[in-house]
């Protein structure tokens, strides 16, 4: 086996790169989670996720990977047989809608195509027509991370609210928030989902709820069975500072470790950065000569560039070259893009030489795997980036 040296580069698109503050505050010793510390680090936890959710709102935090967090949304809102809204915007989306019909939840599962995110005039239109107020909820995923597609939540908040309805909106915004601009509060959101290994520079292990008064009312009557994701009891002890189990001692560490990085950096400039890489990332993927699996310009992610594969050649066979040749992990294409794509992650703590490196591995595997490409792909990006 060959030795490898100097750093790896970890551009999927989350897990992502966590920082060397984060892994040292991390590294601390673990704490008595019902002492007084520990009430204060998760007040400070608590407050700065408000800040990166806009929501003045409670927030809630569970040991959980963000798959757990979609079926703790459906359990503490929803009731047997209630009919919930969703659309198939991508792999991740249609896991979620698994995760509802496993739960004996009615799903109205809108088809797509994949490269496109959430079509509001079918969202209206499929509102409009529910006249008796059937649909309990809309089930949305803000950036597939899958399709590097993201949805207009703004645009499905101005829609639901044309057809008058009082269906709870329910978002998924795990490869979005802290990287992409996503107002809870002010969207009129129900109830935000978000997972620790993206935008938050941490690892996985963490997932989170912005949870809006709507949706806080409803779950007094949702009949679903719940337990461990129980707001109720979470919501109650929080207010102390503590939690109804063990909580992830020192993930919260960093957890609070990676807000005060990005209050220090301020969130505007934060999405900012995003957008300036992904910009950077796209002017590379049209140097090249090739696809985005994204077709709509104003759908573009700021946290993910999903790339098509031509005709003919394997992305996973091109990421088995950036792997071995070169130390660099992408993303795979999931679901029913298996081998048609591959994904750049470009989200987290990253900078332009980090993702000149990620775009040079990634030309350097495009030569390495015999696929016909332009090589003007890492000058494109460098131009954009020196200006
Ligand atoms: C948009 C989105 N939703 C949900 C998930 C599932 O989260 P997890 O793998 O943390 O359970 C992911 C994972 O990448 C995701 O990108």
């Amino acid at each position: 086996m060959s030795v490898k040296r100097g750093r790896h580069f970890l551009q999927i698109p989350g897990p992502t790169n966590v920082p060397d503050r984060v892994l040292r505050a991390i590294a601390q010793p673990t704490i008595d989670h019902r002492g007084p510390a520990f009430a204060r680090m998760t007040r400070e936890a608590l407050e700065g996720l408000q800040r990166v959710f806009q929501t003045a709102g409670p927030v809630v935090i569970y040991p959980s990977s963000g798959t757990g967090a979609w079926e703790a949304a459906l359990v503490n809102t929803l009731s047997p047989g209630d009919r919930v809204l969703m659309f198939e915007t991508g792999h991740f989306a249609a896991l979620w809608r698994d995760v509802a019909v496993r739960l004996g939840l009615a799903v109205d599962f809108v088809p797509g195509d994949w490269r496109h995110g959430v079509d509001v005039d079918v969202l209206h239109a499929t509102l409009a027509e529910d006249r008796a107020h059937a649909i309990k909820a809309v089930a949305l995923v803000h950036n597939e991370t899958s399709t590097g597609v993201t949805s207009r939540i703004a645009a499905v908040r101005r829609r639901l609210d044309e057809a008058a309805h009082p269906a709870l909106l329910m978002v998924d915004t795990i490869s979005s928030l802290a990287s992409i601009d996503y107002r809870h509060d002010e969207w009129g959101v129900d109830v935000t989902i978000a997972a620790s290994q993206k935008g938050l520079m941490l690892p996985p292990g963490l997932s989170f709820h912005a949870i809006g008064e709507r949706a806080l009312a409803r779950a007094k009557d949702a009949r679903l069975p719940r337990s461990y994701w129980d707001w109720a009891p979470m919501i109650r002890d929080n207010a102390a500072g503590f939690f109804p189990y063990t909580p992830s001692t020192n993930l919260l560490y960093g957890l609070v470790e990676a807000e005060r990085m990005l209050f220090e950096e301020g969130l505007p400039n934060v999405f900012a950065r995003h957008a300036r890489l992904a910009e950077a990332t796209r002017r590379a993927v049209e140097g090249w000569g090739l696809e985005l699996v994204c077709a709509n310009r104003e759908e573009r992610s700021n946290s993910a560039t999903a790339v098509l594969m031509p005709e003919g050649h394997d992305g996973d066979a091109l990421r088995k070259n950036a792997l071995e040749r070169f130390d660099l992990s992408l993303g795979a294409g999931l679901g029913k893009l298996k081998g048609r794509t591959f994904r750049i992650g470009h989200l987290g703590d990253l900078n332009d030489l980090m993702l000149v490196g990620t775009l040079g591995g990634v030309e350097m595997a495009l030569a390495a795997s015999g696929v016909p490409f332009k090589r003007e792909g890492v000058a494109r990006a460098l131009e954009y980036l020196s200006k």
